[in-house]
């Protein structure tokens, strides 16, 4: 194990890297392996008057992860991201194990945007033997991913809740890829009185509209080129949106029309629900209205949404 110490212009840096990494590779960033480090670590930032932005992550970080990184260093004077892959999350039959690491690489782009503390707990620091507590939110849970993916949302809470407790910060930044994960955790927020504000980030996207995912990494060529049709989709449906079509099922068939282009794409769901509620729409679409999908190109479940405000039409 190799320790290092850097005094750079307001922080003094321990660095104590398991990993064997040198200083030069994560000077300014403090690698946090135990809850007690990163205590110290945000008590102290706290002590200074220092206001503290979390970015929660499973790792592999691409330019979505870094855009919500960069978005915590504008609120926030300290910004702290986490690296685990999180199992509770993951159902038996899906990708836990295969999921793609890259610690090396994630240090190394997460210092690049000038993240100044990397929380990498293992297994055991998350769920110590004898845990048994899980966090559960309702009805929100119930619909779109949550009903492909039983028990996914109750994992996601569960550990979220649980870093937000460890870190502590001031705000937390997430993705709106995850359109229901965020509204899950501030709904998650609200009822239990979190002191945490939680900021929601627009989707990043690839240069062909492709919404930016670990999972991307797992597309064959094939189903790379294909993948661009969600948001193909997508982006039909808000034309005619925008041009006035409100029928909830006309705007569906569309994006599911669209996605049928793809011989390899397999729809797990295509939904027009409202906004708030995650509810899905009969008849007029009459308020803040988002079209969800969630497509399999082979084993990669891709998702993406697109969210319509009623106000939006070119007259
Ligand atoms: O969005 C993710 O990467 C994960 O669901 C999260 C929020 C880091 C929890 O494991």
């Amino acid at each position: 194990m190799k320790s290092e110490m850097v005094l750079s212009q307001h922080w003094l840096i321990v660095t104590t890297s398991p990993l064997g990494l040198g200083c030069e590779d994560c000077h300014l960033m403090k690698l946090l392996y135990s809850i007690e480090d990163v205590r110290a670590f945000t008590q102290s930032a706290r002590n200074r008057g220092l206001k503290i932005g979390f970015v929660p992550t499973m790792g592999f970080l691409h330019s979505g992860h870094l855009a919500l990184m960069r978005l915590a260093g504008e609120w926030a004077d300290v910004v702290v991201a986490s690296l685990f892959v999180n199992p509770t999350q993951f159902g038996p039959n899906e990708d836990y194990d295969s999921y793609p690491r890259d610690v090396t690489g994630d240090l190394e782009k997460a210092r690049s945007v000038g993240c100044d503390g990397v929380f990498l707990p293992d297994l055991k620091t998350m769920y110590p033997d004898g845990s048994v507590t899980h966090v559960s939110v309702g009805q929100l849970t119930g619909r779109l991913c949550g009903s492909s993916r039983p028990g996914h949302f109750d994992g996601v809470t569960t550990v979220v809740l649980k870093l937000l407790n460890i870190v502590e910060s001031d705000i937390a930044v997430f993705g709106e890829k995850d359109y229901q994960q965020l509204a899950v955790i501030r709904q998650m927020v609200r009822d239990l009185n979190l002191a945490v504000t939680i900021i929601g980030h627009p989707i990043v996207r690839e240069p062909d509209g492709l919404a930016m995912s670990s999972r991307n990494s797992y597309l064959s060529p094939t189903e790379r080129t294909q993948a661009r049709v969600l948001s193909t989709g997508l982006k039909k449906a808000n034309v005619a949106w925008q041009n006035g079509l409100r029928d909830a099922a006309s705007l569906r068939d569309l994006v599911q029309k669209k996605i049928s282009d793809s011989n390899l794409a397999r729809i797990d769901y295509v939904e027009v629900c409202d906004a708030e509620s995650l509810a899905p729409i009969q008849g007029e679409c009459v308020r803040s209205t988002l079209i969800a999908v969630a497509v399999f190109f082979g084993e990669t479940r891709l998702i993406d949404n697109c969210l319509l405000d009623p106000q939006s039409q070119v007259s």
